[in-house]
Order: C-alpha cells, then structure tokens, then sequence
C-alpha cells in the first residue's frame, strides 16, 4: 500500500503564499512519487489550488483536501460548508475531528462521526483524527480516548467504515516540537488496526497517518512503522523542502 501524505495549512495561507508554495512543491514533485500526496487547504482556497493543478503538470497527482465539513446536506447552516460544495471544488479528503477542531469549536464525537458520514456519502474520503491529551496520557487513559473516538465513528458508518483514512494525532504532539517516539505512535496505531479489524474485513486497507510535529527529521523512523501508513503535517507542510523531504521518506 502506498502511503499517504496529507499537508495541513490550517489557517494559514494567502493567495500569493499558495502560489509561490504550490510551484516550489510542483518542482520538487516532477517524479513521480510512489506515496500519495495531499494538501488540506482552507476551503475559500480550494478553487485557487484546483486552478494551479490543471496549469502545472506536475502536480496532476496532488490530491485536494479540506479541513472539515459540515455534518449537514445542506440548509440553514450560517457559516457551513457541506460535502457537495467541497466535492464541487474538487475535494477528494475532508480531515474530520482535528483536536483543534475538538478543542477550540466543541465536536463531540458523535458530530464527528456525523461528519464523517456526510463526507462519505459525496464521495470524499474522511480522514478521521483521533487522539489523546496530555493530561490522559499522564493518566493513562490514551487507549481508551482513541478508541472511544474511532467506535463513535465505526457505529455511524457501518461497513463504508473501510473508506476512512485515520489520522492518529497526540494533543501534546501537535505544534508542539515533540514527536511521539516511533514505538509510542506504533503502540496506538496497532490499537486502532485491531479496532478496524473488528469491525471490518478490509482493516488492512484502511490508512492510518500519523500527525504531531512529524518533519523531515523524524519521518522515516516514524513511517518504517509496520501500522504507520502516512503522515498528516501541519507546520513542515507550509515549506516545500520540508514536506518534499517527508514526501520523499514516505515514497522509499
Ligand atoms: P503539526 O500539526 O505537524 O504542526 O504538529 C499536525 C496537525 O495538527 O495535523
């Protein structure tokens, strides 16, 4: 299975800096990679990066994603953005559940799982983030947390559960320098693989990325990992040479 790559802006970006971005990473990507590769960008950018795809070759294969969407069709919803529009603009990835998203805007789990299934239903592959705290880790709830995350989702979207990409992603790794050691993150991702192995047949084709500083330093002993099955990268993703260097651990 090839791995995946999933940058995350977040909310960064303008449309100046995601051009000069966009062309620096279209030089790096003229070979082709054997890892997949996305960029998750705010949704009013999803057009622009679209735009830049059909006029730079190389970056034919860069898959277009964003960073959330709404659980609803669609309607009186101020402020949301469903599926369908994401999946009009191109869209193949939608992150679901990012902790900042837990964090900052109250998604319980059951919204996320909602979530997920919305973007299922158009289409668009979730990719589902689950993860820990540091205080539960401390308290060694890390186990519990994540699979009580992934179940809300496996419950709401029964066997299109196969369809998912998950992104474990420690709360005390994100933006924060410190990285999961590779036994850390593989301990967890071998707990989320046995999850979907009950609830599927088809686990092993289910991606599970990890995310929490992963750069061009640690990501090939985090991707040697026999569950870790791609990246998703916040800060490194915003330099074209650091993510092409994890692009580049990622395709050995
Ligand atoms: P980071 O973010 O790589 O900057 O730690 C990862 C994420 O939040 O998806």
């Amino acid at each position: 299975m090839n791995k995946l790559i999933a940058g995350n802006w977040k909310m960064n970006g303008s449309l100046a800096a995601n051009e000069a971005l966009l062309t620096a990473l279209a030089a790096g990507l003229a070979a082709p990679a054997r890892a997949e590769v996305a960029v998750c960008v705010p949704a009013p950018y999803l057009a622009q990066v679209a735009a830049l795809k059909a006029r730079l070759p190389a970056l034919a294969t860069l898959e277009l994603g964003a960073q959330d969407v709404s659980s609803q069709a669609s309607g009186a919803y101020t402020g949301e953005v469903s599926a369908a529009m994401l999946k009009d603009f191109g869209a193949r990835f939608a992150i679901v559940g990012h902790s900042e998203r837990r964090q900052y805007h109250g998604e319980s789990d059951a919204l996320v799982a909602d979530k997920a299934k919305q973007a299922l239903a158009h289409g668009i592959t979730p990719i589902v983030c689950v993860g820990e705290t540091l205080a539960e880790r401390e308290a060694g709830q890390t186990v519990e947390v994540v699979k009580r995350q992934l179940a809300a989702v496996i419950h709401a979207n029964g066997h299109c559960i196969s369809e998912i990409v998950v992104a474990y992603e420690p709360v005390w790794a994100i933006g924060t320098g410190k990285t999961a050691t590779p036994e850390q993150a593989q301990e967890v991702h071998a707990v989320l693989r046995a999850q979907l192995k009950a609830a599927t047949p088809q686990a092993d084709r289910v991606k599970i990325l990890y995310g929490g500083s992963m750069n061009a330093g640690n990501a090939a002993t985090l991707l040697a990992q026999p569950d870790i099955d791609g990246g998703l990268i916040g800060g490194a993703s915003l330099k074209a040479p650091d993510f092409l260097s994890i692009i580049a651990a990622a395709a050995r």
